[in-house]
This record gives C-alpha cells, sequence and structure tokens, in this order.
C-alpha cells in the first residue's frame, strides 16, 4: 500500500488519516480473541483499571502469536515508512481495551511529550499506527484529535502520576481549550478492521466508556531506526530497546492463521 500524494497533503495537513476497514472482519475477529486472551493473563505487562478490568496490555506481539504477526504487518508498516523515509522499529506496542463500563480516560497528552521527556526520543521522527478490534463508535469512548495540533511542537504539559493507572505527561485546560479553538474536535469512528494513523505530536485523548460496548484498539508506535530512544528510564517492555528494523511479513500472515484453524477444526 503506498499513500497517494492527496493522503500526503492530507496527512501533513490534519496529522491524520483515516482507513474505515482496512482490515478484514475476520482478520479484525483474531485479533479481538487474541486481546481477550492477553487481557486474561496475570503478566506485569497488561494493566489493569481500578475496577480490576484490563486497560492496556503492553509489548502483546512478544508473547502473543496473533498479535506478533500484526507487529510485522505490511499494511501498517509500509505506510509508516513511507512516511519516515526509512526503516522502523516498535518503540511501543499496546492493546487498549476500554471496557465496557469500566474503561478509564485518558488525559489530553501528546505521545512525543512523554517519548521526548521521558525516554530522550530525538526528534518526532515517530508515530502511531493503530487498528479497530471493535466498532468504535460515539458511545464507546472514541479516541478524540485536535486536527493540525501535530504543527505546534511539544506543547507545555504536566506529569500526570495519579488520575490513571499509567504515568503521561498531560495537557491542562486552558491549552486544549485554545488549541480547539483553531483545530476544533474530532472522533474517528468506523467499524472493527479499521485502520487510523497519526503523528506523534497530534494532541488528543479518550473519554470513559460508560456504555456496554467494549472499544479495544491496537496501536503500533513506529520510530525511524536512526531516531531510537537515548534514555533507559522505562521498563523495556514499555518503551522498547530493540532497536532492530521490521522485515514486513505477508499481506496475508493474519488470513494463514484463520486458515490453520479451519484445517485444525476438520
Ligand atoms: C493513547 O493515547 O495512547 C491511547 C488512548 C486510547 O486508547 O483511548
Ligand atoms: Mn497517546
Amino acid at each position: 500500500m503506498k499513500l497517494t500524494h492527496v493522503e500526503l497533503k492530507q496527512f501533513d495537513k490534519d496529522g491524520y488519516l483515516f482507513f474505515p476497514g482496512k482490515f478484514s472482519i475476520e482478520e479484525a475477529r483474531v485479533l479481538r480473541h487474541a486481546a481477550d486472551e492477553v487481557y486474561a493473563l496475570n503478566r506485569k505487562e497488561v494493566w489493569r483499571e481500578t475496577s480490576g478490568v484490563a486497560r492496556t496490555a503492553f509489548a502483546a506481539h512478544t508473547y502473543n502469536e496473533p498479535f506478533r504477526r500484526l507487529g510485522a504487518h505490511p499494511r501498517l508498516i509500509k505506510p509508516v515508512e513511507q512516511l519516515l523515509d526509512g526503516k522502523v522499529y516498535i518503540h511501543q506496542y499496546k492493546v487498549n481495551a476500554k471496557a465496557a463500563f469500566d474503561g478509564e480516560v485518558w488525559q489530553w497528552h501528546q505521545d512525543f511529550g512523554t517519548w521526548a521527556r521521558d525516554d530522550e526520543m530525538p526528534e518526532p521522527r515517530a508515530m502511531n499506527i493503530a487498528v479497530f478490534l471493535d466498532d468504535v463508535t460515539a458511545a464507546n469512548g472514541p479516541l478524540l484529535f485536535i486536527p493540525g495540533s501535530h504543527k505546534l511542537g511539544i506543547v507545555d504539559a504536566g506529569h500526570d502520576l495519579e488520575t490513571t493507572s499509567y504515568p503521561l505527561w498531560t495537557l491542562d485546560r486552558e491549552t486544549v481549550t485554545k488549541l480547539a479553538e483553531d483545530g476544533g474536535c474530532v472522533a474517528p469512528t468506523g467499524p472493527a478492521g479499521s485502520m487510523l494513523m497519526f503523528s506523534s505530536l497530534m494532541v488528543h485523548a479518550s473519554p470513559p466508556n460508560i456504555s456496554p460496548f467494549g472499544r479495544s484498539i491496537v496501536y503500533l508506535s513506529l520510530c525511524h531506526v536512526d531516531n531510537h530512544i537515548r534514555a533507559f528510564n522505562r521498563d523495556e517492555w514499555i518503551a522498547h530497546r530493540d532497536f532492530a528494523p521490521i522485515e514486513p511479513l505477508s499481506d496475508n500472515c493474519l488470513n494463514e492463521l484463520i486458515s490453520q484453524k479451519s484445517v485444525a477444526a476438520e
């Protein structure tokens, strides 16, 4: 998949691109099932909300086969290589549950703000690419973006160690209000299997999920190999130390798992 000139211009303007239904329903189902297996694990990488339900499973590509394959999927890796102009490694890998009723807030932040301050990533030559594992709607805690906010560099932030179980450099209300006066606020929504890529400087957040519908999204945070982090302050399964370039698998790599399963069932 190659991003078109129009898509590149749109990314430059807005800071994100949305591709509804980029993965098939079957591919999304394999990953959704894998997410449930991962959430049930009693591992340090699986962080929980105050209620005990899973919030985030970090580094799931290192202990789950479907997520390993997704971590080298060409539909995710190739467009990011194109935008960052070179080979990439995985800086962070998250499966975010935003569970029905109990999924808690993600406060307003920029990912690069945390990566620069905590991990000493030199430049914002890194970005997120995400796949929806459930239908994401206005009701179940969608991601919120301020389009164009990626043009502003690192915005002032405070270290929030209290609001949720995950420490984050977050923006105050005055700053968010001012940014949204210019950029507005959007929530990309769409069916399971949709793909969303966004700049590491994008100001974003998500509200709690009070609905009865879960909202799992898996995020690869990919960084140009020359731009790897310099400081190792966080656990290696949160801010990875393996800077080897990802070699993409075949486009069929998730479908192979589906056919293996159906052969086994025969
Ligand atoms: C994030 O900002 O990294 C995740 C937010 C979400 O999944 O809602
Ligand atoms: Mn984020």
